[in-house]
């Protein structure tokens, strides 16, 4: 769609900015438009005087037949807004969305920003927690809309292995005796192990909790060779590991960074900018802050050691000269926001090159209750086991034969469960806290990833026993979907919209806009499915023109589902 709205929005100088907000309203209200395809465009509220100038000029203009057949001005009154109803040359607007060399989902911009998402970012020892696993799949759609809409995009993982807690790790890898073999094998666990023996043998002996003190400052001085080169390899191991999430989750990052990738030395550079500058000001007790909005944020320890705010700061200087982006996103949850609030004002004074509005802490809630049904659950892949585990005794209870299935069933399983998990993370607004449930994230009929599954399935059967039939010769007849029942004007404006829930989702930063899309573009398939058979239908016209119409929802729900990051399935 997008170039029918370019094509109407450069008629008029007036009009150029406009280009996103023009939209196709909901279905309900096409239908009783006389069945015409339109695009409205509600006015912003601007000063009166420019609104009355703006749709006089909209009147006055003859626009190109060739795509607007009508335009309605609608002036505001009361409460309403004003808005314009360009009623669309209806041939045009089908060969828009079905044309079968075309994609619906293509909205080709071409914008100079770069673009610099931080997600994921859990830390080493600590186990990857629902939080982390929130911000690893919002962010992942956030990363792949913006690429998908033609932004420079880096995604960022920034893994948290450093800090006064490092020690006591070491310290208890040291207590557990842990060997290589068992580092490697599984690092996650092993690390968290050791972690949790340490900070129970210092709660009992502040000796030890000293030692921990010390051999971090080791560490962080550089003196302990042995330790630098242990903690390295921990690192490897344990990315390693998280890889083998990513991929069930179908993520990945441009670039893995270090909270200990800062050196002494640069961060000690940064910070006598800071002096410099005047921003950093010095505690009785010895400790260095930071003051934002008349709060005292800490950067150093009394005993010199650095905080995770002067990290955060040195990376985001370190990242602005080595990328050089336009913006950057950190998608973190909800409990951080002072600190992303400390980093930004502070970074944007003393950095020329960066202002506030460069810089954006995504946010998001808590999800309680997601366990194992066993009430277990600390780490992820727990999680993910579980819903393929529920997936597969799902299957074993249908008594359906699969022939010919091309993808291994513990795969098939494994796709579904996670597709449930994501679907009911991101269907969510983000700020809001949520209660995960597995029944309902695995329903077919409620909203969630399992219906998007099932849906690409029906539709993916349905092309497949048709796919001797030439798409790219059929010309889509607008006459056709006229005269059909209406579930297939439905799912064509259904069709039509997805451009403008893609460009929401990504000004707005929220998955759910495109999830909930989604659903609704199902539900559209599913009754249109069912109203509009092509087996049985005798009229090869027809059969064709509905094969179109299925052909466009097939790859408008694929494209959907791998922005979210889900595979889509041919069979189930
Ligand atoms: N590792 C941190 C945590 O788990 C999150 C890091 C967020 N990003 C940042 N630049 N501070 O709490």
């Amino acid at each position: 769609m997008i170039r029918l709205r370019r094509a109407i929005c450069e008629q008029l100088p007036q009009l150029k900015e406009a280009c996103h907000a023009l939209e196709v309203p909901a279905k309900k209200h096409q239908l009783q438009n006389a069945r015409r395809p339109t695009l409205e465009w509600v006015l912003p509220s601007a000063v009166a005087q420019q609104e009355r100038e703006l749709l006089k000029a909209v009147q006055d203009h003859t626009f190109d037949g060739a795509y607007v057949e009508r335009v309605n001005v609608v002036s505001s009154s009361g409460r309403s807004a004003a808005k314009v109803e360009f009623q669309l040359q209806p041939q045009a607007f089908v060969e828009q969305l079905l044309l079968a060399k075309q994609n619906p989902t293509d909205i080709s911009t071409s914008p100079t920003e770069h673009i610099v998402v931080e997600f994921s970012s859990p830390n080493i020892a600590k186990p990857f927690h629902v939080g982390h696993l929130r911000s690893t799949i919002i962010g992942n759609v956030l990363a792949n809309l913006h690429q998908y809409l033609g932004y420079r995009t880096t995604r960022l993982n920034y893994l948290g292995d450093w800090g006064t807690q490092f020690g006591l790790l070491a310290l208890g890898v040291q207590l557990n005796n842990v060997t290589d073999q068992q580092m490697q094998e599984s690092p996650i666990e092993t690390l968290y192990a050791s972690y949790v023996a340490a900070n129970k043998a210092a709660e009992e002996s502040p000796e030890i909790a000293q030692r921990a003190r010390e051999l971090f400052a080791s560490l962080e001085a550089g003196t302990d060779a042995n330790m630098a080169e242990q903690w390295q390899k921990y690192r490897k191991y344990t990315i390693e590991d998280l890889a083998k999430v990513y991929q069930r989750l179908g993520v990945q990052f441009d670039s893995y960074e270090w909270e200990s990738q800062y050196s002494q030395k640069e961060i000690q550079q940064v910070l006598d900018r800071l002096r410099k500058a005047g921003l950093l000001l010095r505690e009785q007790d010895g400790r260095e802050v930071v003051e934002v909005d008349g709060r005292r944020i800490p950067v150093i320890k009394s005993d010199g050691s650095t905080l995770y705010l002067a990290r955060d700061i040195a990376a985001l200087l370190e990242r602005l000269s080595r990328l050089q982006f336009t913006r950057h996103l950190y998608v973190v949850d909800n409990g951080q926001a002072d600190h992303f609030n400390a980093l930004f004002k502070t970074a944007s004074a003393l950095d020329e090159r960066l202002n506030l509005g460069q810089l954006q802490h995504v946010k998001f809630g808590r999800i309680h209750g997601m366990s194992t049904r066993q009430g277990k659950a600390i780490f992820l892949k727990d999680v993910l086991d579980e819903a393929r585990n529920i997936m597969r005794e799902k299957r074993n209870l249908s008594a359906t034969t699969r022939e010919n299935q091309s993808l291994d069933d513990e795969l098939v399983c494994d796709i579904l469960g996670v597709s449930a998990v994501l679907v009911n993370v991101l269907k969510q607004r983000r700020q809001r806290d949520h209660e995960f449930s597995w029944q309902q994230a695995l329903q077919v009929n409620g909203d969630t990833g399992i219906k998007l599954q099932y849906t690409h399935c029906r539709l993916h059967s349905l092309l497949d026993n048709f796919k001797e039939v030439q798409l790219e010769d059929i010309k889509p007849d607008w006459q056709h979907f006229a005269e059909e029942p209406t579930d297939a004007l439905d799912l064509l404006y259904e069709l039509a919209r997805v451009d403008q829930s893609l460009w929401q989702s990504k000004q707005q930063l929220e998955a759910c806009i495109l999830v909930n899309y989604l659903f609704g573009l199902c539900n559209a398939t599913s009754k249109a499915l069912k109203r509009l058979p092509v087996k049985l239908e005798s009229c090869r016209h027809k059969r064709s023109q509905r094969l179109l119409l299925f052909h466009a929802a097939k790859r408008t729900l694929q494209q959907g589902m791998q922005l979210l990051g889900l595979r889509p399935l041919d069979q189930m």
